[in-house]
């Protein structure tokens, strides 16, 4: 029978706390009673899976959804997804959503008073390779107003979806840029409480991926859980 692997439980203070008043929306989402403990089950455990078939090959670039030039400033992010132990996890989906150039998503509630792209969609998926690796193409992001509290504004953020081996491992957060002065003063940034375990929500300027004349890298590595894991999204 093949072997099926269980999954650690993270530390404490380094995932988000459920309740952060400073994030408004915490207080009324976050759970007033103990929760409860579930044990994993097998379908938490063992899936689900995708493959080439499920997913589409272009999908990786957001730039080039539309039969225009997306406006901004194109970037590459890239990275690779690894377990608790530090071992790649390949053919995982990885999905993206993002606002564009201007700060605005293409969503009926977002409002924001500043343009929509009409070659910008702002998602995109990809799968993983054999060693882990994934890359986007895109749009860096800009910062948005928010209500959270007088003059809220998010740090340019990338959100992230990944599903891991098995829906025990999915992880929902957002990749932020090195050197965004909005960072320290985002409630949402701040949610989670180890220092060490926040900042590794900012990606890195790499070198290695930037492409000349063309566009600046961002690398982003993930890791699904354990003690080194990518604070996530409750
Ligand atoms: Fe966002």
């Amino acid at each position: 029978m093949r072997h099926i692997a269980g999954y650690r439980r993270p530390y404490p203070g380094t995932q988000p706390n459920h309740l952060h008043p400073p994030y408004v929306s915490s207080i009324k989402r976050a759970p007033s009673k103990p929760l409860i403990y579930l044990p994993h089950t097998l379908s938490e455990v063992t899936g689900p899976r995708f493959g080439q078939k499920t997913i589409d090959v272009k999908a990786f670039d957001l730039t080039k959804q539309h039969s225009g030039e997306a406006l901004g400033e194109r970037i590459v992010v890239s990275g690779r997804v690894l377990d608790e132990n530090g071992r790649p996890v390949s053919n995982t989906l990885v999905e993206i959503w993002q606002a564009n150039a201007a700060g605005r998503y293409l969503h009926k509630v977002d409002q924001h008073d500043a343009p929509l792209d009409p070659n910008f969609t702002g998602c995109g998926h990809t799968l993983t390779d054999s060693e882990g690796y994934y890359r986007f193409v895109t749009i860096r992001p800009g910062e948005y107003p928010w209500r959270n509290h007088y003059n809220a504004w998010r740090p340019a953020h990338i959100h992230f979806s990944l599903f891991g081996p098995a829906f025990a491992t999915r992880l929902i957060t957002q990749m932020y840029f090195p050197g965004d002065p909005l960072i320290p003063f985002d409630p949402i940034f701040n949610c989670t409480a180890d220092d060490k375990a926040r900042n590794r929500l900012i990606s890195l300027f790499d070198w290695e991926t930037t492409i000349p004349e063309q566009a600046l890298g961002y690398r982003f590595n993930i890791v699904l859980s354990g003690r080194e894991a990518t604070p996530m999204e409750k």
